[in-house]
């Protein structure tokens, strides 16, 4: 398995061993979290294998979203049935359950990061990675994880064929745009 993260993060090995040296501050913006592991004593390898499987899967979150809005939209215009937004949305839907399943056990169970942010008794640096993934990414993900559903009851409960495809572009459009702006981009796009 190929790394690539700053070679003081320790992660730039072919191993499931954890980081060797700590970086003494919570505020950089680590490549991985494997670098707090040393401070709860981590050495399993499944954090490294469901951290890649959420980074990638959020591309098919992104994509599954977008085809949602785009087929509602297209199917407005050409005043088509409904049909193809609503596979799109179902996908869209299952989409973001796994990855708010993959996310959970990551937060619950598998980051070191996370693991070691609810441990912080004195409250979480402002801007750090710990404040972020601790509070924030794991908050308004699941924020927007019941917001899919309940956006899919109400897209379903509308009269027309038109008035859910609007539906669908305003409520999967304000969902997208949540997740969007809680992902965290500055980690690897591609993180294989
Ligand atoms: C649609 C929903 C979500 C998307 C698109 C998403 C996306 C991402 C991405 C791109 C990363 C960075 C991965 C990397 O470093 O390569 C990440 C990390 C993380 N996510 Fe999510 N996420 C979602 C939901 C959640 C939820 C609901 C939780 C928790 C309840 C969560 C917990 C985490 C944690 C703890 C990390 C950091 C793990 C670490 O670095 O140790 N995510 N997420």
């Amino acid at each position: 398995m190929a790394w690539g993260g700053r070679p003081q993060d320790g992660n730039n090995k072919n191993s499931c061993r954890p980081a060797a040296s700590h970086p003494g501050t919570w505020h950089a913006p680590h490549y991985t979290s494997r670098v707090y592991a040393p401070a709860i004593g981590y050495t399993g390898c499944m954090y490294d294998y469901v951290l890649i499987a959420h980074s990638l899967w959020r591309w098919v979150v992104i994509i599954a979203g977008a085809a949602a809005i785009a087929s509602a939209a297209m199917g407005l215009v050409r005043q088509a049935p409904a049909g193809p937004a609503g596979l799109y949305g179902r996908l869209f839907g299952i989409a973001v359950d796994i990855q708010f399943l993959m996310g959970a056990s990551l937060y619950l169970v598998f980051s070191p990061m996370t693991t070691v942010a609810l441990n912080v008794a004195e409250g979480l640096p402002q801007g750090s990675d710990l404040a972020f993934f601790g509070v924030y990414h794991g908050l308004i993900m699941t924020i927007a994880f019941l917001d899919v559903h309940v956006s899919a009851v109400l897209i379903r409960r509308a009269k027309t064929d038109a008035a859910r495809q609007r539906r669908s572009i305003f409520l999967y459009g304000q969902t997208l745009l949540l997740i969007l702006l809680t992902i965290p981009w500055w980690r690897p796009l591609l993180r294989v």
